[in-house]
């Protein structure tokens, strides 16, 4: 018996004997795994928009069909929404384009996941685009915004589960449009139990299907089969080295530029046991000193990382971990001038101030810690905040930003719980509200020429990884028993 027909024996309840014992409060009032729009069976569902190769010219569309068999002639099909169509219009004119779409078997349900990636869009108008065949049927046609051509918004959190919590975030984040959604891991809290990713899938399908959504694999995404249900119902684009050395399935690591910031997304090791991390982390030093002499031969303004783990952080019961591929890390971060790295994991909010080795540092980078994206509310340690730290809250929320040129100007809106009790910490008490204002100006030419530095060596990077491996996997196991 393979693990598919096992899930199906076992049902959805046999399949919760797989879960750790992470499950957060508001879990129980998710829906079934149905589309908000109801979808028969066979019909796509799960639709969600990434970034190909390209910001500009490329969309990469993934979702789900149910079936024992994959859908004969899936295809995804899209074209320009041309000035004065109107809605009827957007959704019935013939579409001239189509890409034929990869099909493979999801993990854990009786589906297939479908991607295909549209190339060479029109950069200047609003994609439209439905996925499906003619045997299955289609989707509705939906419409995805052209990356703006200088100054764009993103948005950022992690965290994010199916609670009443998610949800009311996700509503918060439809309303408040953004260009690019980054979510920094834990995203559905499966935990094994595969349906649960499709209730995620459905519940955001009004966001994801129109927004462009790029995220990264947390420790809640290793309890999936060691990530591959993450490799699975995603698509990103593949770095250079998986393209060179064919590692990397399903790119959990990966980097992309929006106009004139430069974006890295790391796995800090959540996927430890797939042994792509000596790869990894040779890709992050290579593809940051690639993105600082590109900064300093002024082609970027920024350059920004977002991981699932914190590098420093003030959650209750968190720190010190994993002090070996932090440090490393660290040290790449630094060397290369870093200027932003967004993370989750604690489920917390807290913003540092420029920091480098747990100190106030202008040369160094702002953490934005947005763990709180609703999967539980926490606290912060008896200890106070350390002195690199600019802000804090307890809540639920996440970051906007948006970027200006060379600056980017950014505010978290928050909402709080009832209190802070145990019980209280599970429902929210009050609506959204901007609770913190920061600005980060982009580095100067003369700094920017300082962190254009060569790319170090395996001999290097790797000299110590057996301690980085080790400290992964403690880290990793405390993260799945204290989540
Ligand atoms: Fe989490
Ligand atoms: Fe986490």
């Amino acid at each position: 018996m393979n693990r598919r027909d096992l899930i199906k024996t076992l049902g959805a309840g046999g399949a919760t004997l797989a879960m750790s014992g992470c499950l957060e409060g508001g879990r129980g009032m998710a829906p079934a795994g149905l589309s908000p729009r109801g979808a028969a069976a066979g019909a796509p569902r799960g639709l969600h928009v990434s970034l190909g190769n390209d910001a500009a010219s490329t969309r990469s569309v993934t979702w789900f069909h149910d079936g024992t068999e994959p859908p004969a002639g899936a295809v995804l099909e899209f074209d320009a929404v041309l000035p004065g169509m109107d809605a009827a219009q957007i959704q019935t004119t013939p579409m001239n384009l189509r890409v034929p779409a990869q099909a493979d078997p999801t993990p854990g349900v009786e589906a297939w996941t479908l991607r295909a990636t549209a190339e060479n869009i029109d950069p200047e108008r609003p994609l439209r685009y439905r996925v499906g065949s003619q045997a299955t049927g289609w989707s509705p046609v939906q419409v995805v915004a052209p990356t703006p051509s200088g100054d764009f918004r993103f948005t950022h959190f992690g965290d994010h589960g199916i609670s009443a919590r998610a949800q009311a975030l996700s509503r918060q984040v439809l309303a408040d449009d953004s260009d690019l959604l980054l979510l920094a891991g834990d995203l559905s809290y499966a935990n094994g139990d595969q349906p649960i990713w499709d209730t995620w899938f459905a519940q955001n399908e009004p966001l994801f299907a129109q927004r462009v959504m790029m995220a990264a694999p947390g420790n809640h995404e290793e309890e999936d089969d060691a990530g591959r249900t993450f490799k699975n119902r995603f698509t990103h684009p593949n770095p250079m080295s998986s393209q060179i050395f064919g590692g990397n399935p399903g790119s959990t690591f990966y980097s992309f530029d929006y106009n004139r910031v430069h974006f890295l997304v790391t796995t800090a090791g959540a996927l430890i046991n797939d042994a792509t991390l000596p790869e990894e982390i040779l890709a992050i030093e290579t593809d940051l000193a690639l993105a600082a002499a590109r900064r300093a031969a002024g082609q970027l303004d920024f350059i920004v990382v977002m991981q699932h783990f914190t590098i420093w952080t003030d959650q209750i019961g968190r720190s010190p971990a994993n002090p070996s591929l932090v440090a490393l890390e660290e040290n790449i971060l630094l060397r290369y001038g870093v200027d932003l790295l967004l993370v989750g994991h604690d489920h917390v909010y807290q913003r540092s101030v420029p920091m480098g080795l747990g100190l106030a540092n202008p040369l160094g980078y702002v953490q934005m810690m947005v763990g709180t994206g609703g999967a539980s509310i926490r606290l912060f340690d008896e200890d106070g905040p350390q002195s690199w730290s600019a802000r804090q809250f307890i809540g639920v929320g996440y970051a906007r930003y948006r970027v200006e040129g060379r600056v980017i100007r950014g505010e978290y809106l928050g909402a709080p719980p009832v209190d802070l009790s145990d019980e209280g910490r599970q429902s929210l008490g009050g609506d959204f509200r901007v609770v913190d204002s920061f600005e980060f100006r982009a580095r100067g030419p003369e700094l920017a020429r300082q962190f254009a530095r060569p790319p170090r060596g395996p001999e290097t990077l790797l000299a110590n990884f057996e301690a980085i491996e080790r400290h992964t996997r403690e880290r990793n196991h405390h993260a799945r028993h204290h989540c």
